[in-house]
């Protein structure tokens, strides 16, 4: 089989995809249009040549601004709708999704469109490509740990229907440590933890979320590897990683793909999956991500990172097992 029939081909869960940054240029148009927003760009290609990123921050300041087009539940429902089926069509067969919603209530949208969009969408979504999915709220962390508290109030109707809380946005000096509350009382309401650390902060933030806010996955990581101990905790305790390569890439995380620790990551025994975050962002999709490192791992890794795409979600033991036997019958009788 070839490379590329091999990764689409490979069932995978996708862990680590903002819903707003899976806004594609010709959408944030169409809904531009639709809802009667300006947007301070002459065309979708004038939009596109504006993602050139040096850091995070230049991509941040264009992902708000690019969200303030979705306004109605049937712009969250057609969002989330048009992210599953480019994820199913890359062999995505389940995916755990952020969502942002203070940058929505904040411009006055209620968390009830936003939550109830996106749950249309999705649930529209296993109906049309029988992919699954679950929400995770996202904290923003340049906000107030106050305002995440309101955030975790509004979602309190939807909770059965949410997966887990994330702590996203701007890392450095909005350390773990600012969300130690709210992080309890998210866990205290049987809500999954996860946090971005290590991206662009220090290893110091990766173990704070770990000790202070008790997540069940580290989003990126990257710079976890600063730091052999804390490399030897996260592979004891099979902390799952939730890595972005072409995230990291356009981030300037890492100077060139060649570059990307995946490989490395892998060889020190972390439970490392591949991810696309932002991908009308950073250009492309879980697939595109898998291509972008194939040249830097064997078939063999590339089975890996699909396995642990599924032993690091939240779905339940049982259904880990048929996905797990799902990855293995598919390289069955492929030479690896
Ligand atoms: N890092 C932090 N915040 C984000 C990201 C990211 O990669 N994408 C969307 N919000
Ligand atoms: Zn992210």
């Amino acid at each position: 089989m070839d490379l590329d029939a091999f990764i689409v081909g490979l069932p995978k869960a996708e862990l680590h995809i903002h819903i707003e940054g899976s806004l594609e240029p010709e959408m944030m148009f169409a809904l531009a249009r639709r809802n009667g927003v300006a947007l301070p760009f002459a065309s979708v290609e004038a939009l596109r040549a504006a993602y050139s990123f040096t850091r995070l921050q230049d991509f941040l300041d264009l992902y708000y601004q690019g969200a303030e087009v979705l306004r109605t539940d049937e712009d969250f429902r057609d969002l989330a709708l048009a992210y599953a089926a480019r994820a199913a069509a890359d062999g995505v067969v389940h995916a755990e999704v952020f969502f942002d919603p203070q940058t929505h209530t904040a411009r006055g949208i209620p968390f009830s469109v936003v939550a109830e969009g996106l749950l249309a969408g999705l649930a529209a979504a296993r109906e049309r490509h029988g992919l699954t999915a679950r929400l995770i709220l996202c904290f923003l962390r340049h906000l107030s740990e106050e305002d995440a508290f309101a955030a975790l109030r509004a979602a309190e109707p939807w909770l059965d229907r949410i997966a887990g809380v994330g702590l996203d946005s701007s890392e450095v000096g909005h350390p773990p440590e600012k969300f130690v509350r709210v992080f309890a009382a998210a866990g205290e309401r049987g809500l999954r933890r996860v946090a971005h650390a290590g991206e662009e902060g220090p290893p110091d933030y990766v173990r704070q979320a770990l000790d202070l806010l008790h997540i069940d996955r580290v989003d990126h990581g990257n710079r976890a590897l600063e730091d052999p101990a804390l490399v030897d905790r996260l592979a004891r305790e099979a902390m799952t990683l939730t890595v972005c390569p072409l995230s990291n890439l356009r981030l300037c995380v890492v100077d060139a793909i060649a570059d990307h620790p995946i490989g490395r990551m892998l060889k020190l025994g972390l439970r490392a999956t591949v991810n696309s975050d932002d991908p009308a962002y950073f250009g492309g999709y879980v697939a595109d991500n898998y291509r972008a490192v194939a040249p830097l791992l064997s078939r063999e890794d590339l089975v890996t990172l699909a396995r642990n795409s599924f032993l690091g979600s939240f779905l339940p033991a049982a259904e880990i097992t048929r996905h797990v036997a799902a990855v293995e019958a598919f390289t069955e009788g492929e030479r690896l």
